[in-house]
């Protein structure tokens, strides 16, 4: 094959190495603009698990960076004049100029051809090559030439950095945090040889330009960090990258990626295709993977536009993890201070398990004392005592007005599409009480309707009358008497969702017309083209609705619920008064958030007015639509703030299901930034929900202070016990119900001749 990579970064030069190694009659050639020594940049970190895949990938080169890399265990975390040191997290650095010469030498060995200053603005040169690789960096301009083809979305985001070297060596990871006048300033600094550190020095670009860093050049930014950290430089200076000029080093992140990675014979790798903030650290370990995925690809492949386009596919997957994680992280540093008011040993849980991809019970692995201490002081702040040993976080107790619940662990509302005339009955009493049982903080019921035309489905329950208003009592009696949850009561109204299916006959699939019901919705916006055109709701009909909510408010007291939740997620009628994508009014319930939420709001204090004051309310809200031009974290941020005036005690945070077309990034906990970003933004309780499925993710959230409560839906469905099996698991003592006691015993025996067999295989 004739092969040219563009580019002699990473990406480019480690791809020409295994084709070239692959088959040694490859004709591989390296376009570099620069000179061969002119390389930027300090030092570049490395994961244990990338220099794992680097062997596979050409053990020769492996070797010669495992024989210069710096390697370190701690992270280091100094705030508010305290210093939070956890170990075990095993990365190593070095300095991208040497990883670059390694590179380019073990190039030549194998016969690569390498051009250096010679600046590639177009591919037309190479009409005789079978494959050309774009790996020429973050602001690739093939990519740009290709811009049509390729799609690019680049994302410029909201701090400033600047990428500086100093002789004091870190020993640890270490993040630096310092409160200006101007907002907060950030270190990240690492040692990456024997006698240089790199140090990155961020802030955001508000600060930035109050700081009056816009009109900085280089030695008045290296004047202004030397000042502002000197009690960590111990004396040593700081350096930048030579510039000709001496104009500023400081720059803006770009997140790019790309909708093709592909167009013919051509291919973008690295930074080219996709960029991963500096703060997880994984640049340089992406473009590596990515030229060990082509490469593998293209030998497993009999045809080129086969391996290419199985190249895009696997590498497409695990980029989008890393970019998601890096999204999280990068969100973090440009919010140091939302996090500034937890203590400082939350916040450097928060740092650490920032991109969610270092949880709980990883940080555990890595540094076990760490974590107990962790675990320790988050119970004694909890409960103002010291407990003999530490409690895992969701199972720490938490109390809300009257409502005093034993853990954290919330079973979140689903619909079982049961009901008859909108009365719950044995069925409901069987799912809500085993779920009662099964350990649970807090059961929800379903989103439970106040209208009969209210009803998203025939199998909907309802709180209209007294029928389902003694049912109700019936299943909290049980909850009460029998168990130690508390029971909360979901109300809404389906809106434009309404007359509908059950949910297994398919989601939001109309009733025949004999069936359904007239709907409403804020403006005549089916939800599909295949459902019911709503009629667009009179004040009239607003009146109803908001006096039906406050009467099954009034039920729900008399039943004895723990807390009434009003719903307005989801595209039912409140969340459709909310959002802009479905509210297209006119009058003052449309147009400015304020106006959308006139209504909800509305409907949210008539409820409050009925429901006791002493007992808490909650609201859900989808905190985005996952669509332009709907709604956004942001928006969420003011919903959230406008329903705790209202006398909201918590927002239960979901997202979405508010329009067909949406388009969710889903992944592990993936609504829980939204909720981390209102309870710390806002001020007020939240919960958080979505795809949180195991002990380690709540655990994770409650400790990071993402949430006060984690709701768990469809696990719930898998396993009514979750949270006692999850005690189990953790050796936690939670109190079992005294008829399933020898169950208890079982599985602790059974985990513990668990633990013993392992104990011999190892
Ligand atoms: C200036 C700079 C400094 C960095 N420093 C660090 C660091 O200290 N630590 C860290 O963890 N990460 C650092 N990164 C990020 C990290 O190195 C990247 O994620 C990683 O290098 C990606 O590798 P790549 O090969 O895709 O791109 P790059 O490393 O950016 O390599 C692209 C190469 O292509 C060359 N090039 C660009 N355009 C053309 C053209 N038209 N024709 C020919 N050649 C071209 C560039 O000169 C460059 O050598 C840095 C990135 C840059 C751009
Ligand atoms: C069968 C089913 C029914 C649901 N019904 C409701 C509901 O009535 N009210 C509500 O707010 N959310 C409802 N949801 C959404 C869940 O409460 C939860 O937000 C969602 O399933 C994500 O959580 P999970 O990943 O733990 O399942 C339902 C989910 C499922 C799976």
């Amino acid at each position: 094959m004739r092969i040219v990579c563009i580019g002699g970064g990473p990406a480019g030069l480690y791809f020409a190495i295994l084709m070239k190694k692959a088959d040694p009659a490859n004709r591989v050639t390296v376009y570099e603009r620069n000179r061969a020594g002119d390389t930027f940049g300090w030092g570049v970190v490395f994961s244990d698990q990338t220099l794992e895949n680097m062997r596979d990938g050409d053990e020769a080169t492996q070797k010669r960076i495992i024989d210069n890399f710096a390697h370190w265990d701690d992270i280091e975390i100094h705030f508010k004049g305290n210093v939070v040191t956890s170990h075990g997290h095993g990365f190593c650095g070095m300095e991208r100029r040497q990883l670059l010469s390694i590179l380019q030498e073990r190039a030549r060995e194998l016969g690569v051809e390498l051009v250096f200053e010679r600046e590639v603005a177009d591919i037309g040169d190479f009409a005789n090559a079978d494959l050309i690789v774009a790996a020429d960096g973050i602001n690739s301009r093939i990519r740009a030439a290709y811009a049509e083809h390729f799609q690019p979305e680049i994302d410029w985001r909201r701090n400033k950095f600047v990428w500086l070297g100093t002789h004091r060596v870190f020993e640890a990871f270490t993040f630096v945090f310092v409160a200006t006048e101007w907002g907060w300033f950030q270190a990240h600094a690492y040692r990456f040889n024997a006698d240089t550190s790199t140090f990155i020095v961020e802030t955001r670009e508000d600060s930035w330009r109050a700081a009056g860093l816009d009109r900085a050049d280089q030695a008045a930014t290296l004047d202004f960090c030397r000042r502002l950290f000197a009690p960590w430089l111990e004396g040593k200076g700081l350096m930048a990258q030579p510039k000709p000029g001496g104009g500023s080093d400081w720059v803006t992140f770009a997140r790019v990626s790309n909708k093709n990675w592909v167009r013919g014979p051509l291919v973008l790798m690295g930074d080219a295709a996709h960029s991963a903030h500096f703060s997880i650290g994984s640049g340089t370990k992406l473009a590596l993977e990515d030229a060990i995925a082509l490469a593998r690809a293209i030998q497993r492949h009999d045809n080129l536009p086969g391996a290419l386009a199985a190249y895009e596919t696997e590498r497409r997957v695990e980029v989008l993890r890393l970019q998601s994680a890096a999204r999280n992280s990068t969100e973090w540093f440009e919010n140091v201070a939302r996090y500034a008011r937890f203590p400082p040993r939350q916040f450097a849980y928060s740092l650490l398990t920032r991109s969610q991809r270092v949880s709980h019970e990883n940080l555990r692995q890595r540094d076990k004392s760490y974590l107990e201490r962790v675990e320790r002081w988050l119970g004694a702040r909890t409960t103002g005592k010291q407990a003999e040993h530490p409690v895992p976080p969701m199972f720490l107790p938490f109390r809300l007005k009257s409502m005093a619940l034993e853990n954290r662990i919330v079973v979140s509302p689903m619909a079982m599409y049961s009901a008859k005339d909108g009365v719950p009955n044995d069925f409901h009493l069987v799912h809500l009480g085993a779920r009662a049982l099964g350990g649970a903080g807090l059961v929800f019921t379903e989103m439970t309707c106040v209208l009969p035309e209210g009803r998203i489905t025939p199998g909907c329950c309802g709180l209209w009358n007294e029928t389902q208003e003694e049912a109700f009592a019936r299943v909290v009696r049980f909850a009460h008497e029998r168990t130690r949850a508390k029971i909360a009561l979901q109300l809404g109204h389906s809106g434009p969702k309404g007359a509908t299916r059950v949910g297994w006959e398919g989601y939001d699939r109309p009733l025949d017309p004999g069936e359904a019901w007239p709907i409403i919705a804020p403006s005549p916006v089916p939800w599909s083209a295949a459902n019911q055109v709503p009629r667009e709701a009179t004040r009239q009909d607003m009146d109803a609705v908001r006096d039906a909510f406050a009467a099954a408010a009034r039920r729900g007291a008399r039943a004895g619920f723990d807390m009434l939740e009003l719903h307005a997620a989801h595209g039912y009628l409140l969340s459709a008064f909310i959002t802009p994508i479905t509210n297209r009014r006119t009058d003052e319930y449309g147009g400015s958030l304020e106006n959308r939420l006139r209504f909800p709001l509305e409907v949210f204090r008539a409820m409050r007015a009925a429901w006791p004051e002493e007992k808490p309310m909650s609201v859900r809200i989808s905190a985005t639509d996952w669509v332009d031009g709907g709604i956004a974290p942001t928006d969420a941020v003011e919903i959230a703030r406008a329903f705790k005036a209202a006398g909201a005690d918590l927002i239960d945070v979901s997202s979405g299901l508010t329009s067909t077309k949406a388009r969710p990034i889903y992944g592990r906990m993936f609504q829980a930034p939204f909720s981390d970003r209102i309870r710390n933004e806002v001020g007020i309780a939240t919960m958080a929900v979505g795809n949180i499925f195991e002990p380690d993710h709540v655990n994770s959230i409650i400790a990071g202070g993402r949430a006060d409560l984690c709701a768990l839906a469809r696990p719930h469905l898998c396993d009514p016990q979750f949270a006692l099996h999850a005690a189990v698991a953790l050796g936690f003592d939670a109190p079992w119900p005294q008829q399933y006691l020898d169950g208890k015993k079982q599985l602790e025996r059974l985990k513990g001749q668990e633990a013993a067999d392992m104990a011999i295989v190892i």
